[in-house]
C-alpha cells in the first residue's frame, strides 16, 4: 500500500507566490516516488482555530473534533497521514493566519496519554522576504516544539529566505536538489 503524505499550504498566493512553488515541488516530488498525497490550500477552506470545549479528549481513537467545517476530515488524514508538510511564508515573524489555526486544531490530536500523530514525519517548508533570523527560525522552532510534544520526527526544514518574485525562486535550482533529497531519502 502506498504511503501517504498531507500537506497544509498555508499561503494565500496560490498562483504567483512563493510559497506555492515549494509546494508544487513538493507535491510533485511525492507523487513522483508513488506516494499518494492530500493537499490542501488553508486559505481557501472554511474553517477555525481550536474552540478548546475539549469534547476531543473524551475519545482516543480518532480526532473527535465537534467543530463542523472544512478542517474536520483533514484531522483524519492527518492521524492516517505517514508525513505532514506543513508550508507557509513567514507572516509576522510566525505562520501565516490559516496555518496557525490549523496547527491549532492538532490540538485533537493529542489526546491525554496518545498522540494520534506518534512516529509520523513532518516537513517544515517555509518562504520570507528577510534572512533566517527575522521569523524562520521562531517557525521552525515552533514546528520542533510541535513534533516533540506530539511523539513525531521532524523529519527536516526547507527554507526560501530572501524572496523576491517566483521567477526569481524558479531558478533556485539547488532548493529544489535539497527537497529531493529529502523527499527521497524519506522514501527510501
Ligand atoms: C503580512 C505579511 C507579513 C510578513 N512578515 C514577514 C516577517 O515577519 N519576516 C519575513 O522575513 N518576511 C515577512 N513577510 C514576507 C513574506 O514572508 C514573503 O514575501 C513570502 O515569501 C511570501 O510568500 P507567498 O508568496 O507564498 O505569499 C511578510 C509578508 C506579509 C504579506
Amino acid at each position: 500500500m502506498s504511503k501517504k503524505a498531507v500537506i497544509l499550504n498555508g499561503t494565500p498566493r496560490l498562483k504567483k507566490g512563493n510559497t506555492i512553488v515549494l509546494v508544487n515541488w513538493a507535491h510533485e516530488l511525492l507523487k513522483q516516488v508513488g506516494w499518494q498525497v492530500e493537499q490542501h490550500d488553508l486559505y481557501k477552506m472554511d474553517f477555525r482555530g481550536c474552540a478548546h470545549c475539549d469534547m476531543c479528549k473524551k475519545v482516543i481513537d480518532k480526532p473527535g473534533c465537534i467543530l463542523n467545517d472544512d478542517f474536520n476530515s483533514v484531522l483524519q488524514e492527518l492521524s492516517d497521514a505517514d508525513l505532514i508538510v506543513i508550508a507557509s511564508p513567514v507572516y509576522c515573524w510566525s505562520v501565516t493566519g490559516s496555518t496557525s489555526s490549523a496547527l491549532d486544531r492538532f490540538y485533537a490530536l493529542f489526546k491525554n496519554n496518545v498522540s494520534l500523530i506518534k512516529g509520523k514525519k513532518l516537513l517544515g517548508m517555509f518562504t520570507s522576504a528577510g534572512d533566517a533570523f527575522e521569523g524562520m527560525d521562531l517557525c521552525v522552532s515552533m514546528l520542533k516544539q510541535l513534533c516533540k510534544f506530539g511523539g513525531a520526527k521532524y523529519l527536516d526544514t526547507v527554507v526560501a529566505i530572501s524572496c523576491t518574485t517566483q521567477e526569481e525562486l524558479l531558478t533556485r535550482a539547488e532548493l529544489k536538489r535539497y527537497l529531493e533529497q529529502v523527499i527521497m531519502g524519506d522514501a527510501k
